[in-house]
């Protein structure tokens, strides 16, 4: 794509570059703090959730059917919470534990139980010399550092409008017996907003791992995070897996309601094949002897069901819609005609990814913080934030109020404007 700075003539580019580097120094002077970086709901959205708080008090009934909250017991977590979460994910309730506040967390006792004990009587991974994690990317941060964290080779896979490049998963997982596990955000991803079509999810299902103790790491985070309507819809991976016949031990999926009422103080789940889930008690057997199951309470009598839920994330939507609109409305208008950019245009979740020429994202994170405007830093959604092409910017625009988003993206289309002309102009030095 050539941009308009590049069809420019030496002399216009050069007035243009001026104007753009007046607009950044007035910025700059202006003094601004504003903050785009971060994946987190708004107080308005937090909020929401406050009357979730009266619900448990001192003179509250703390049985749920035959089970006890305010005691041990239910390392699966209370009835009500499973069948809760089961419902959310779209599986038998059988198959799922509650455990804590944060699925992150769940995902990390899973890595940790592939490296430390081994999966499916295979040797634990820290015994099979390099263990390696597909990472579609742009994708998590959070999910690389896991993998990272206990020395496992995160290899980066294309991301495409629908989904993972499926032709590049099959080869690696089924020619690669080193290829342990793959993340997956399938609906919304993050950063991109995908949602994953049936035939990728099909796809999916249909692997066949070289290693046996090959997983596919489903994190379900923003399956019910939608703007309008329905939604994107998604198809259940168990289903997928139920359309092959026999049981297959694939996928371990997780969700939690970080995003739907408090994070950090929500509930978290994981749902696998009966065997997977066998094994994972197990291995959670030992850490705890049962979860926390006065939240989990707490979520149950205030959500109550998948109805309920999606009820309280229209209202979320409320809040959250109008801020995608603007970033939509603001990139448009300021960059639109330029050439220089392309975005992502999510119907739900929680970010908007951003790409700029090649060799910009870091310059445009950089200027913008200059400028008072607080960015993901560049190449953070790719493994080892190593963005080949350093292109890619992830736009996290819920947390700020519409006045400061506003003002933030103003500033960062002007980044954006700067960086390019810059680059135009060092390309013909
Ligand atoms: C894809 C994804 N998974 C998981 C999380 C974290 O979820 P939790 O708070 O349940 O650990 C996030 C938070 O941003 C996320 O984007």
């Amino acid at each position: 794509m050539t941009s308009a700075y590049q069809k420019m003539t030496d002399a216009e580019l050069d007035a243009a570059l001026a104007e753009l580097e007046r607009e950044a120094a007035d910025l700059r002077a202006a003094g601004l703090k504003l903050d785009m970086a971060r994946g987190k709901p708004s107080p308005e959205q937090t909020a929401l959730s406050r009357p979730m708080l009266d619900l448990v008090t001192s003179g509250s009934d703390l049985t749920d059917g035959g089970s006890f909250a305010d005691n041990y017991g239910d390392p699966d977590g209370l009835p009500s919470a499973r069948a809760l979460a089961a419902e959310l994910i779209g599986v038998d309730a059988a198959n799922v534990s509650v455990i804590g506040s944060s699925s992150l967390n769940l995902m990390y006792d899973c890595v940790m139980n592939g490296y430390v004990h081994g999966i499916a009587g295979e040797r634990p991974w820290c015994q099979q010399g390099t263990v390696k994690f597909l990472c579609p990317a742009p994708g998590y941060d959070r999910h690389f550092t896991v993998t990272e964290s206990f020395g496992i080779e995160n290899v980066p896979v294309p991301m495409r409008e629908d989904g993972p490049d499926m032709d590049v998963v099959r080869e690696l997982v089924e020619g690669d017996p080193q290829v342990k596990g793959i993340w997956c955000v399938p609906r919304y991803a993050n950063p991109t907003g995908v949602t994953y079509s049936d035939d990728v999810v099909r796809a999916f299902a249909a692997l066949r791992p070289a290693a046996p103790d090959f997983r596919i790491f489903w994190d379900n985070a923003y399956c019910v995070h939608t703007f309008a309507g329905e939604g994107d819809p998604l198809m259940n991976i168990f289903d997928a897996l139920a359309e092959q016949g026999g049981e297959k031990n694939l996928v371990y999926e997780f969700a939690s309601t970080a995003k739907v009422t408090f994070p950090s103080s929500g509930m978290a789940w994981v749902a696998a094949s009966p065997a997977d889930m066998a094994e994972l008690r197990a291995a959670f057997s030992a850490m705890r002897v049962s979860p926390e199951k006065i939240s989990q309470l707490a979520h149950v009598r205030f959500l109550k069901d998948a109805a309920g839920v999606a009820e309280h994330m229209r209202r979320h939507a409320e809040l959250v819609a109008p801020r995608f609109a603007l970033v939509e409305e603001k990139l448009s208008a300021g960059l639109g005609d330029l050439g220089v950019a392309s975005w992502t245009h999510p119907k739900g979740g929680y970010f908007v990814s951003f790409e700029g020429p090649e060799g910009s994202a870091k310059a445009i994170v950089e200027l913008a913080g200059e400028l008072g405007v607080k960015l993901t830093p560049a190449g953070a959604p790719w493994p080892y934030g190593a963005d080949p092409a350093d292109t890619n910017i992830r736009i996290a625009p819920t947390y700020p109020s519409l006045e400061e988003l506003g003002k933030a993206l103003d500033v960062f289309v002007v980044a954006v404007r700067l960086v390019a002309a810059r680059l135009a102009r060092a390309e013909r030095a």
